[in-house]
């Protein structure tokens, strides 16, 4: 048995998975990513999870594919798109919870190629990404709902095993075909296969539900049976440099090179690397009419993300042909052209030295702070005493501060009519390192 591992530390004895320092830094460094959740599912327009949600016959879920043309896909459109959001990297779901490939699969026909498509979409996009000199994500699902063996290993043990080495050959598939790879992104891996014992899909009978007797059978304790470890060591080997999230894993066991708080701001971490993953509508997979979050939303929430010290991977669900639809896109932009102004307070940053709270945070590199201040109390902020004398300040975007710092703290205040409306950013230069 292996032993815990760290961060990027190891146990004594143990193999590491960890990706390197540096890895982790690079990606670190670029703060904010774009997460395209984009499949067979798309067609459908119901969101990523329609085949399970409505338990959908696999057969006609299948059949989706001779409509599955990827007429509006253009990778190179996509990369622009994150660009023009300030994104730095773009993590892309090559193969759901569905099992629908976006490659080529030499193991599965259930994939881009032999679809209305004929395409290799994640050759398409990796190219793309690296000419557009953002950093490669690709998401993967480790189970796959058209296998009863996800649902009820025990039961199905020989179908959990084929789940399993499908997983196994389509990793070494993406990880051997496409160049270097910079993050793989599971999700619903580990012993608990995001099984819901009680639904399954089997051919012959379609969706249906059973009535559970055992109760080892509701949740599946498989570590032997799924290996984490091997899996991580596969990646290693493959990719020495990419960086992998921790939803692979068994609970208790390695927890991947980053956490991946969904849906809400991760705490504050200095230590832990992790990414808060959240939607731009309210759907990963593609919903027409789906609410967009407003651009002031948006902004908050990398700031938030941003002085708790992690990374922020925002969702696009293209549509059906693949397209960003145009309000997201121009979201993305709207976005863009905050940091355009803002970027020095966030890319490269660490959060801190001040604790964030409901006023906001802040971030700091090197001799500068900078105060990310997006809900004002009534007068002024007032932060915990710093060692470093303050020798300069400002506003980023022509708020004009007045600091007091004092041995019991630092008041800072901003007249009512120079705040900003999403997040009033000021500048404090210390004279030295925080
Ligand atoms: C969940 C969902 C999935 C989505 C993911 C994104 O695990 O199963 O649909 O892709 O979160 O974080």
């Amino acid at each position: 048995m292996m032993g815990a591992f760290g961060q990027s530390g190891t146990a004594p004895g143990a193999r590491s998975f960890g990706a390197p320092e540096a890895a982790i830094q690079r990606w670190r460094e670029a703060r904010f990513g774009m997460f395209i959740h984009w499949g067979l599912y798309s067609v459908l327009g119901h969101g990523e999870w329609a085949v399970f949600a409505e338990q959908i016959d696999y057969r006609d879920y299948a059949k989706l594919a001779d409509q599955f043309n990827a007429s509006e896909f253009d990778a190179a459109a996509m990369a622009a798109a994150a660009k023009s959001a300030g994104m730095k990297y773009m993590v892309l779901t090559s193969r759901h919870h569905d099992g629908f490939c976006l490659w080529d699969s030499k193991v599965s026909d259930f994939k881009s190629t032999n679809s209305a498509a004929r395409r290799d979409l994640v050759a398409e996009y990796v190219r793309a990404c690296r000419d557009a000199g953002l950093l490669v994500g690709l998401y993967y699902s480790p189970l796959d709902w058209r296998f009863p063996g996800f649902f009820f290993p025990a039961m199905y043990r020989e179908s959990a095993e084929a789940m399993k080495r499908q997983t196994y050959e389509q990793v070494e598939e993406l990880l051997t075909n496409y160049g270097k790879i910079d993050i793989l992104w599971f999700d619903g891996g580990g012993d608990d296969w995001l099984g819901f014992g009680g639904l399954e899909w089997g051919y012959s009978a379609g969706w249906r539900t059973r009535d559970l007797k055992w109760p080892q059978e509701k949740h599946y304790a498989g570590k032997p049976l799924w290996e984490t470890e091997k899996l991580y060591e596969l990646v290693r080997r493959l990719q020495p440099e990419v960086l992998m999230n921790g939803r692979a894993a068994s609970h208790g066991d390695w927890q991947g090179d980053f956490g991946t708080p969904e849906r809400k701001v991760g705490e504050f971490d200095p230590n832990n690397a992790w990414e808060t993953c959240e939607v731009l509508c309210t759907s990963w997979g593609w919903e027409p009419n789906d609410p967009m979050k407003s651009l002031r939303t948006c902004v908050q929430l990398l700031a938030r993300t941003a002085v708790n010290d992690g990374n922020l991977l925002l969702n696009v669900g293209p549509t059906g042909p693949g397209a960003i639809e145009p309000r997201q896109a121009e979201r993305l932009k709207e976005i863009g052209a905050w940091l355009e102004q803002h970027g020095q307070s966030i890319y490269g940053t660490r959060g801190g030295p001040f604790r964030s709270g409901a006023w906001g945070g802040s971030t700091h590199r090197g001799s500068s702070i900078y105060l990310h201040i997006v809900d004002w109390p009534e007068n002024a902020i007032e932060l915990p005493p710093l060692k470093r004398k303050i020798v300069a300040s400002r506003g980023m975007t022509g708020a004009k501060p007045r600091i007091e710092q004092t041995p019991q703290g630092i008041r800072v205040s901003v007249p009512p009519e120079r705040r900003q409306e999403m997040d009033t950013v000021i500048v404090l230069e210390l004279d030295a390192p925080v």
